[in-house]
């Protein structure tokens, strides 16, 4: 057992990152001010999209994505499952039906047929996600959605780092949703950016992202600015701190030098897991250019295979003082969302009591790696004897 704890994810801001968080609070500027004006222009050329949005989460993006592109009660927007539960929730806020796709077992995402599956003539918007930051076929799903006039929102949160044929995840479809939560590629602690090619999309989630004024309301604080203001549309208070995007600027600076730490990580894990018995891996990226982002180390445990389950693994971390987390309990599962009508979603229900979630982040050493893969390694040795397989397991 490890005399330190390993925790899941440990966040990564360095000195000049804190410093220039401290120098907003200093100065007195702690709404939104110049610094997220500073970050919206940095992370568009960074993604090569003419508009970001910067929110104070990704949630708050999907929220005022799907209200700008006229999502409200009669309408049903696609969602997978399998993901966290904000693209369903701010559905629900806006009165209209989330309709959940599975996914394929291998990429754990959406795909076009099982979206086919589900999509009705009252489908407004498709929510994909590349989950972990495994890019999926964006073009194809864009390609299905626009023969349909449906649009296509990304929840990019797993995607900071993720590339799609050379381009960002998250260029190609009608918008997409970053989250610079804690366990992130990059953090701002808690935030989001919303990025779209759409100057309507982009408007109107500018305006809906603070109150439904009619302009940046940090203007009227400036020499320049003027008192009077108009609310065009009840809107809602999703503003960024300028604290929160000093430190998203650094991040993002430093984003290259902490994708190639998470890659060097993955790499070895990947090579460890090849020869332990009972554990599998989501599928790679398919095409020339691509790049996971590896946000998330996810494992796949077939206690079929393995002679043990998810449970088990998560709990012989635990006992070695490393900790882990599941991605997720599919939100048709959860109390909230359980009384929703939705077709048979048999690869999600399968596939995510085998899912559990590795360490990985920047700061992590190789050796921190190596203690995970002998828990995992111990266990697989101990299966391969089927010492602990369930009765109801091995049938
Ligand atoms: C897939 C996915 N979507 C959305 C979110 C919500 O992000 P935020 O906490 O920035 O609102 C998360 C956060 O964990 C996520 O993992």
């Amino acid at each position: 057992m490890r005399s330190t704890s390993l925790p899941y994810c440990r966040p990564h801001l360095n000195a000049n990152e804190i410093l220039a968080a401290a120098e907003c609070l200093r100065e007195g500027w702690l709404t939104t001010g110049p610094k997220v004006k500073e970050f919206e222009a940095a992370f568009s050329r960074a993604c090569g999209v003419e508009h970001a949005v910067a929110l104070n989460s990704c949630t708050a993006a999907l929220h005022v994505a799907l209200a700008a592109m006229g999502v409200g009660p009669g309408d049903e927007v696609i969602t997978p499952s399998l993901t966290f539960v904000a693209g369903a929730q701010c559905t629900m806020e806006l009165g209209a039906t989330p309709v959940f796709s599975d996914i394929d077992r291998e990429t754990l995402s959406v795909t076009v047929e099982s979206l086919e599956a589900v999509v009705t003539p009252r489908t407004k918007v498709i929510i994909t996600m590349p989950y972990a930051g495994r890019p999926l076929d964006i073009a194809r799903i864009v390609e299905f959605a626009h023969a349909r006039g449906i649009r296509v929102l990304e929840d990019a949160a797993h995607a900071a780092g993720t590339l799609d044929r050379g381009e960002w995840a998250g260029t190609r479809s009608d918008a997409a949703a970053y989250s610079f939560y804690a366990t992130k590629n990059m953090t701002t602690a808690e935030g989001g950016m919303l990025v779209t090619r759409d100057d309507g999309i982009a408007e109107r989630a500018r305006i809906l992202g603070l109150h439904g004024m009619s302009k940046d309301a940090w203007k009227r604080y400036t020499a320049k600015g003027a008192w009077r203001y108009d609310v065009v549309v009840p809107g809602f208070k999703y503003n960024m701190p300028d604290p929160l995007a000093a430190i998203g600027i650094g991040q993002l600076e430093r984003l290259p030098s902490m994708q190639a730490a998470r890659d060097a990580l993955a790499r070895s894990y990947l090579d460890g897991l090849s020869e332990l018995e009972g554990f599998s891996v989501q599928a790679g990226p398919s095409s020339i250019g691509d790049r996971h982002s590896w946000c998330m180390f996810v494992v796949k445990v077939d206690p079929r295979v393995a002679g043990f389950d998810r449970n088990r693994v998560i709990e012989e971390l635990s006992r070695a003082n490393i900790g882990s987390s599941v991605h997720y309990i599919p939100t048709h599962q959860l109390s909230a969302y359980r009384h929703l009508q939705h077709a048979p979603l048999p690869e999600t229900d399968a596939v995510w009591e085998q899912l559990v979630s590795l360490p990985l982040f920047p700061a992590m050493s190789e050796s921190d790696v190596d203690d995970v893969l002998d828990v995992l390694r111990r266990l697989s040795d101990s299966g391969s004897a089927g010492a602990s397989l369930p009765a109801a397991l091995a049938q």
